[in-house]
C-alpha cells in the first residue's frame, strides 16, 4: 500500500509513441529539441540556474560533480554518515576518499564534528541532504568558503525543498537530483546536475559522453567546450530521450507534488508525536520541505529486540518500516559500507540509526492512508513493548 507511486501524466505517452515509431531514442541525434534537451533547459528554469546537465542518475551527477571539479587522485570528500550507500560510491568511483561526519538526533549534519572535520585536508564536501532533511546550509557554506572549499549538494531527496526561499541544490558549487522510482520525479532511473559554473558544466557534459561536437547541441556553445574536446574521458552516463520525456511530463507537478508531500509528511508526524513512542525532526527554521518519507525516532524502546519486533509487527500490519541501524543490510548504515575505510568516531550517528526508522510516503496517499499507517504503527509499538499486555494482538 506505501509502495504505491503516481501514475506518469498521460502527456508521456504521445511523445514515448512518437520516439518508438521513429526510433529517435538517442539525445544527440535531433538537431535541436531532443526531449533531453528540452528537460535540460526547463529543469535550469525551474531551478533558476543557467545550466543543467542530464544522466542517468543521480549517482552519475555526483561522480561527474566531483571530476569536473577536477577531483580524483585520493582527494577526500567529507559526506555525511547518514546517507544512501550510493553516495561514498560516487566518491569512491571518482577515485577520492569519503569522511564520513557524524548526524545529530535531528538526522541533520552535526555541527561541530563537521567544523573539526573540516580542517582534517578536506578537499570538497559533499553534503546530502539524506533522506530531504536539511543541514544548516547557511552555517556549512560560510565555514567551507572560508577554507575555498567546494560544496556538492546532493538533493536526490530534495526536488521542492527551499532553504530561506532559496532552492536547495542552487546553493553549492553543483546540485545532484534523482529521477529514480521513490523519488519525487519518477523515470525509473535518472539524474540532474545543475549549476551557475559554466566551466564545471561544460566539463561535465563532455564527460557524461558529449563526444566529438555533440556539445554544440547544448545551448551553452562556448570556448568552454572547445578548451576541455578531446581532453576529458567520457564515461557514458547520458540520459535518453525516453527518460527525458517522462520527467518532462512530471515537471509541472512539482510544485503539488512537493506541497501534498509535506502535507502528508506533517500530518502524520503530528498524530506520531502526539504518541509516547515515536519523534519526528521538526524541520529547521529556514527550511521549508518536500518529504517523499517519514522518519521518527524510537522512545521507550529499551532493547533492539524490542525495537525489532515493532518492525515485525508492522509489517505484519502492512506497513513497511526500516530502521536504518537495525535492518539487515541497510544501505543507509555506515557500517555495512565495507567499500569505505573504516572511521572510528562516528558512534554518535550508529546509535541514533539503531533506533531511527522511516516509511516511503508516497504523494498519492490519502488522509485514510495516513491514519492506517499512524494506527499501525503505534499499535506494533504498543504491543512489542509490552507483549504480555498485548498478546491478544494478533497480525489480520
Ligand atoms: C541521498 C541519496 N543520494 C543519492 C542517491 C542516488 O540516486 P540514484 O539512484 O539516482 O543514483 C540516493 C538514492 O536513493 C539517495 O537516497
Amino acid at each position: 500500500m506505501s509502495h504505491t507511486a503516481e501514475p506518469i501524466p498521460s502527456t508521456a505517452a504521445a511523445e514515448i509513441l512518437g520516439m518508438l515509431q521513429s526510433g529517435d531514442l538517442f539525445r544527440y541525434t535531433a538537431d535541436t529539441d531532443a526531449p533531453v534537451t528540452r528537460l535540460e533547459k526547463e529543469f535550469a528554469n525551474f531551478m533558476g540556474v543557467p545550466f543543467a546537465c542530464a544522466v542517468n542518475s543521480c549517482s552519475s551527477a555526483i561522480f561527474l560533480s566531483l571530476k569536473a571539479l577536477g577531483l580524483g587522485s585520493g582527494e577526500r570528500i567529507l559526506v555525511p554518515a547518514f546517507t544512501f550507500a550510493a553516495v561514498p560510491s560516487a566518491v569512491v568511483h571518482a577515485g577520492c576518499k569519503p569522511i564520513l561526519v557524524n548526524t545529530g538526533p535531528n538526522l541533520r549534519v552535526d555541527l561541530d564534528d563537521f567544523r573539526k572535520k573540516l580542517t582534517l585536508g578536506i578537499h570538497a564536501v559533499l553534503l546530502s541532504h539524506m533522506r530531504g532533511h536539511t543541514s544548516d546550509i547557511d552555517a556549512i557554506m560560510e565555514l567551507c568558503e572560508a577554507r575555498h572549499i567546494p560544496v556538492i549538494e546532493d538533493a536526490a531527496h530534495s526536488l521542492g525543498t527551499t532553504w530561506s526561499g532559496r532552492k536547495i541544490g542552487t546553493i553549492g558549487r553543483a546540485g545532484c537530483f534523482s529521477f529514480q522510482s521513490y523519488k519525487l520525479v519518477n523515470a525509473g532511473e535518472g539524474g540532474m546536475l545543475i549549476t551557475r559554473d559554466p566551466d564545471l558544466v561544460a566539463r561535465a557534459i563532455i564527460m557524461s559522453g558529449a563526444y566529438e561536437h555533440t556539445w554544440k547541441k547544448h545551448a551553452l556553445v562556448n570556448d568552454r567546450f572547445v578548451r576541455w574536446q578531446n581532453r576529458l574521458p567520457l564515461y557514458g552516463l547520458r540520459m535518453n530521450n525516453l527518460s527525458a520525456a517522462v520527467v518532462l511530463s512530471q515537471m509541472t507537478d512539482i510544485p503539488r507534488r512537493a506541497r501534498k508531500g509535506r502535507e502528508n509528511h506533517d500530518y502524520l508526524a503530528a498524530r506520531l508525536n502526539a504518541s509516547p513512542w515515536f519523534g519526528v525532526p521538526e524541520p529547521l527554521p529556514n527550511e521549508v520541505r518536500a518529504p517523499d518519507s517519514i522518519q521518527f525516532s524510537l522512545r521507550r524502546f529499551d532493547t533492539d529486540e524490542h525495537a525489532a519486533e515493532f518492525q515485525r509487527l508492522a509489517r505484519e500490519k502492512g506497513v513497511q518500516v526500516e530502521i536504518f541501524g537495525l535492518s539487515e543490510d541497510n544501505a543507509r548504515a555506515f557500517w555495512n559500507w565495507g567499500f569505505t575505510d573504516s572511521q572510528d568516531d562516528l558512534s554518535q550517528t550508529r546509535e541514533i540509526l539503531e533506533r531511527t526508522c522511516d516509511v516511503r510516503l508516497p504523494v498519492r496517499l490519502e488522509k485514510a492512508g495516513l491514519d492506517f499507517i499512524a494506527d499501525t504503527l503505534v499499535e506494533a509499538a504498543e504491543a512489542a513493548t509490552a507483549p504480555a499486555a498485548w498478546s491478544g494482538w494478533s497480525a489480520t
